[in-house]
């Protein structure tokens, strides 16, 4: 059984906890294949609310393995908090989750360069990250000296790594006006987590090619968004890792030939959180109104989330670098009670109107809107779309259109069953 890929369309925070839970149902596996703990996935069960920065959205399904692949930063004490979390409220951990000894370490120097440079940095250049060292950490990797989950079984060898990946930011640090830290006391915290988490490293490339093998039913489950990859995105203002369906091959240790779908997910307007262009962004009280009833903060930084319409010229542009297949449209719920929903389906630029997105060109384009009536109703009882207000079917049809990508799912409130489903993402 090949693989599913489920991607951020937008700038991240689309829903990819909710819907990945929501396919692990009917998953053996779910593996996550890029970022780290800047990454903030909600699942909402029942009462319960989790929010999962770096174990894979498929955790609380007990019969779902789930895999930390090796396109992942992992911050150990992170991890370990979330495990002993999910232990506390009754889950297993160990026999089920996997993490790859080639997923490379965010040590505790990574965070602090990244708070110290956002902090230096001027209006401008200020990426607005999200502090967790996300950016130094793919550094080291890209600079061939960091520390894997692999080579925390070896502590001198792990020493000897450390000490020259310290050595090389050293000035970086001092001329921040920060403190070096002391390698013997990292290496020292750094003991008991890895301790803990030696039960779990494994050559997940392997793991996952073996379920693909065996029949198994594989999610490969993106973080952040396809505008904010380090390639296709919005450069600079762009996390550091392979976010697009692509990273999913590279990040997991498997071929494009395992993938069978690919799913992309799209909020039913737009968010961002950091700095950035956005060109749809309002400034007004339908943002601040989607921000409340969509509440818009961020699952971990609890920073407040721009918001704005939806963007199909840069929808098209992520159908386009990811090969969607389909899309979750998620959070249509938010928008009832607006009287006109908009939708930007162009952009005028100085050489002319154009469909396309004008990645590299933002700052000088003016998106074109289109405007519908709005609806009124609570959609989140709505299980098909014959369910929905006339309203909200046209505006949804309309998108589809646009995009040019079949909508897969609708979803119409956090919960699991708050879900229209229109196509089995395994079928
Ligand atoms: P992720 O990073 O893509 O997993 O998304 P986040 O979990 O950071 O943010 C999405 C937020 O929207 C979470 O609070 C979800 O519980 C919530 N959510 C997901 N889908 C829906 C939906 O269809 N309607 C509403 N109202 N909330 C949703
Ligand atoms: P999920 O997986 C939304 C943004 C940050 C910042 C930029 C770079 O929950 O969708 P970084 O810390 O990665 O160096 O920050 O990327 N960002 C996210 N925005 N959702 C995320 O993850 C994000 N992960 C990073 O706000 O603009
Ligand atoms: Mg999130």
């Amino acid at each position: 059984m090949p693989a599913v890929v489920i991607v951020g369309a937008q700038w991240g925070d689309e829903g990819k906890g909710k819907v990945v839970d929501l396919y692990a149902e009917a998953a053996d596996m779910v593996v996550r294949y890029a970022g780290g703990p800047n990454a903030g996935h909600t699942l909402v069960v029942g009462n319960e609310t989790v929010v999962v920065r770096l174990i894979p959205s498929g955790i609380l399904r007990a019969q779902t393995r789930c895999v930390m692949a090796q396109g992942m930063v992992v911050d150990p004490a992170v991890l370990v908090g979330e495990i002993a979390a999910l232990e506390a409220r009754g889950h297993t951990i160990d026999g089920r989750l996997f993490v790859s000894d080639r997923a490379h370490v965010i040590l505790p120097y990574h965070p602090l360069i990244d708070g110290l440079r956002e902090g230096a940095a001027d209006a401008a250049s200020r990426i607005g990250t999200t502090k967790r060292g996300i950016g130094p950490c793919y550094e080291d990797k890209a600079a061939r000296r960091g520390l894997r989950v692999g080579d925390l079984a070896d502590p001198a060898h792990a020493r000897a790594i450390l000490e020259r990946a310290l050595a090389a930011w050293r000035p970086v640090i001092l001329d921040l006006g920060g403190v070096v830290p002391d390698a013997g006391r990292i290496l020292d915290e750094l003991a008991p987590l890895a301790a803990r988490l030696r039960p779990l490293v494994a050559d997940t490339s392997a793991l996952v090619e073996g379920a693909l093998k065996a029949g198994h039913k594989v999610l490969l489950e993106g973080a952040q968004g396809t505008l904010l990859d380090l390639d296709h995105g919005t450069y600079p203002f762009v996390t550091s890792s392979s976010a697009v369906s692509g990273g999913a091959c590279s990040g997991v240790g498997i071929g494009p030939t395992r993938i069978r779908r690919v799913v992309g997910l799209s909020k039913a307007y737009c968010t961002r959180v950091g700095e950035g262009p956005f060109p749809t962004e309002l400034h007004d009280a339908v943002g601040e109104r989607i921000r409340a009833i969509g509440h818009e903060f961020g699952s971990v930084t609890k920073r407040p989330r721009r918001t704005g319409w939806i963007d199909l010229p840069a929808l098209r542009f992520s159908a386009r670098v990811n090969g969607l297949d389909g899309i979750a449209l998620t959070k249509l719920d938010v928008l009832t009670g607006l009287d006109a929903v908009s939708a930007c389906v162009a952009y005028d630029t100085p050489s002319g109107r154009t469909r396309e997105f004008p990645i590299d060109a933002l700052a000088t384009a003016t998106p074109v809107y289109q405007s519908f009536p709005g609806w009124s109703e609570d959609l989140a009882a709505a299980r098909s779309i014959a369910e929905l207000p006339a309203a909200a079917r046209a505006y949804l049809r309309f998108l589809e259109e646009q995009i040019e990508v079949p909508v897969d799912i609708v979803s119409v409130g956090a919960r699991r069953d708050e879900t229209i489903t229109l196509r089995d993402a395994f079928a």
